[in-house]
Order: C-alpha cells, then sequence, then structure tokens
C-alpha cells in the first residue's frame, strides 16, 4: 500500500495546473465516502482514494497519451495495484479499450465527470455545495452550453454501472462535498 502522502506527491510532480489537482482530490474524496459507504476494508478504502486522485496523473503532461501513459510507463513501476491500474484504464475506456466492470472501476468512472459537472454547478452558487439540490444539477444537465465539455453520455452511463437513481447519486455527493474539505 502506497501511503497517502507519497500518492499526492507524485500528483503534484506531474500536474502543475490548480484546477486539475482540485478534480483529482473530489474525485479522490468522492471515492473514498462510497468506499465507506459500502463498508469496505481499510486497505480497500485506501485503493479507492488512490485510484480516484490518480485518475488524471498524465492529463496535464500527456493529454493525447492519457491515461495510457499513466497505466503503462508510471504507476507500475511504483508499486501501484492492479486493482488502482485497471480502474484508472477503465475510467477512459475509449483510450484504452478497458471497459468498467470491477466496482472499483464502476464507481471511478461513476464519480469522475459527475464530480467535475458539480463542481462548476457549485461555482454558479453563492454558497457552492452548501444548500445544492440534486434538481439544480440535473436541470444543467439539460443546459447543453453549460460545462459543455462534460460528457452527459458518461454521467448517464457511469450512474447506470453503479446501479443508482442519479438523484440519489448527486445527493450522496453533494453530501461529501459539503462537508469534506478538498
Ligand atoms: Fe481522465
Ligand atoms: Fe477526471
Amino acid at each position: 500500500m502506497i501511503p497517502r502522502n507519497k500518492s499526492i506527491e507524485l500528483l503534484h510532480d506531474y500536474i502543475k495546473n490548480d484546477a486539475l489537482i482540485h478534480h483529482c482530490k473530489m474525485v479522490a474524496i468522492a471515492m473514498e465516502a462510497y468506499a465507506n459507504h459500502l463498508r469496505k476494508s481499510e486497505s480497500d478504502i485506501e485503493e479507492w482514494w488512490t485510484a480516484g486522485l490518480l485518475h488524471d496523473l498524465d492529463w496535464e503532461q500527456y493529454p493525447d497519451e492519457h491515461p495510457n501513459k499513466a497505466v503503462n510507463e508510471i504507476l507500475p513501476g511504483l508499486g501501484y495495484s492492479m486493482e488502482v491500474i485497471e480502474a484508472i484504464k477503465a475510467h477512459a475506456p475509449e483510450r484504452t479499450g478497458k471497459h468498467p466492470e470491477e466496482e472499483l472501476e464502476r464507481y471511478l468512472f461513476a464519480c469522475d465527470e459527475l464530480s467535475g459537472f458539480m463542481h462548476a454547478v457549485s461555482l454558479m452558487r453563492p454558497t457552492g455545495f452548501d444548500g445544492m439540490k440534486p434538481k439544480s444539477v440535473t436541470k444543467k444537465l439539460k443546459t447543453a452550453n453549460f460545462a459543455a465539455n462534460v460528457s452527459r453520455d458518461d454521467i448517464q452511463r457511469g450512474t447506470e454501472l453503479i446501479n443508482k437513481p442519479l438523484n440519489e447519486h448527486i445527493q450522496f455527493l453533494i453530501d461529501v462535498f459539503n462537508t469534506t474539505e478538498v
């Protein structure tokens, strides 16, 4: 198990953009919260957090290869587990050919785009996540030119992958982001 501070150091070695670091930390927090919610073991919780934190590790430096550079060249040599590496592969199936199947893989896929989208929604509100309702998120999802780069299809697919109504998934993440410092 790689300690958290090592993974955070690695993240900062590869990513200088604050918004991207913030996104990685949000996904890590979401993954940790779901792992706790699902009553995973302590070591699984660390894996889930780590997969969230490092899923976009090579995005800034190797946008064309992302995430293949990280999963093939960076992470294996540093001792990250197959579970973490496979989950990072599976968050970008169209680039890696690996589809989310395992629970960790499905949750990472489900948390990635939606966390980014909800962050964009939070920036539009004076109180951020405080008092946010799922409806304000789903409304924005239907607004095509709001955070237009976020794939609505991926959000839909991720939600199906974890077998939850979208409103419930959104509410869970609102509670997480509202109570945990990123
Ligand atoms: Fe990514
Ligand atoms: Fe991401």
